[in-house]
């Protein structure tokens, strides 16, 4: 992609996606960064700054999306800004937490792609790269409601590049393992450890944690990997952006389902660490 023209990258005010929005700007996309509280964009802002790049921010609630003044040369659409929670088994799981995910990981995503996809369409190129989670290839206990809003986007990914390639629009998947942000760290307690009958499995998973912290990668790191898809015409629809990702959708592709449920049957049983 030689002229990328503006970006737009959603829950660009810290993790990954702050890292995305700087290095396409880096990269020489004018970026408009939305953020949920314009009071947290400071971090930012700065960072921006210090480096004398082209990031402006704009207000945006995936749980209540209003109009966004997108740029006339919008080019890259980064859906990245979604909430990581409700890790309970799902007979427990609150269905106000089942929603919150819903709203914002599926509906909120939907309603800004009606808002880019027509400017897109009118200029007859771009790309739109959503991030889901390579917890989608992984049927880890306590994860349902969270996999399942993302697999929503995995399935609505598929649909819009069949949809959008008639304008010239590229649509795009990136499925991360553990990236080092708020959003990892904050999955590290699993309430289903306070309910006796799947503390035993939620206790195995926790301590598991040191491992998953160590295999995961910064956000600058993910965000170049990112960035790299982004702007590269051929790449794949579907991809990680850091090296458990790649091997989670490695194994996904080369796996039946029946290896699949095997491998996380055997992963999560009593008495092997998780
Ligand atoms: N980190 C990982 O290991 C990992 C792995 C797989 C997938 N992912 C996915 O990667 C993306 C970024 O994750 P991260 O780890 O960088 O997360 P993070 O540090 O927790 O940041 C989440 C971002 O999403 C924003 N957000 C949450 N709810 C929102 C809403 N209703 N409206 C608008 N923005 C909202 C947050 O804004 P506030 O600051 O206002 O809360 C924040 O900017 C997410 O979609 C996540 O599911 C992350």
């Amino acid at each position: 992609m030689p002229a990328p023209g503006s970006a737009l990258v959603t829950g660009a005010n810290r993790g990954i996606g702050r890292a995305v929005a700087l290095e396409l700007a880096r990269r020489g996309c004018p970026v408009v960064a939305t953020v949920r509280d314009p009071a947290t964009a400071g971090p930012l802002l700065d960072a921006a700054a210090a480096e004398g790049l082209p990031v402006t921010v704009a207000p945006l609630d995936l749980e209540a999306v209003t109009p966004l003044d997108l740029p006339d040369d919008l080019r890259v659409v980064v859906n990245n800004a979604g909430l990581q929670t409700g890790y309970l088994p799902v007979e427990a799981v609150p269905l106000d937490a089942v929603r919150a995910l819903v709203e914002t990981n599926y509906v909120g995503q939907i309603a800004v792609l009606q808002q880019v996809i027509p400017v897109l369409r009118r200029r007859g190129e771009g790309v739109i790269c959503t991030v889901t989670s390579a917890a989608v290839l992984l049927a880890s206990p306590f994860y349902a409601a969270y996999r399942a809003s993302k697999a929503a986007l995995h399935a609505l990914v598929e649909t819009l590049a069949v949809e959008l390639a008639p304008f010239g629009i590229r649509v795009l998947e990136v499925m991360p393992g553990p990236v080092a942000t708020d959003g990892l760290a904050g999955s590290e307690y699993l309430p289903a450890v306070e309910l006796p009958a799947y503390r035993a499995v939620a206790e195995r998973m926790m301590a598991g944690r040191d491992a998953t912290r160590s295999l995961a990668v910064t956000p600058e790191a993910a965000a170049a990997r990112i960035v790299d898809t982004v702007l590269d015409d051929d790449a794949p629809m579907r991809t990680a952006c850091d090296p458990v990702g790649d091997d989670l959708l490695a194994a996904w592709r080369s796996t039946t389902d029946a290896q699949r449920l095997a491998r996380d049957l055997a992963r999560y049983r009593p008495g092997v660490d998780a």
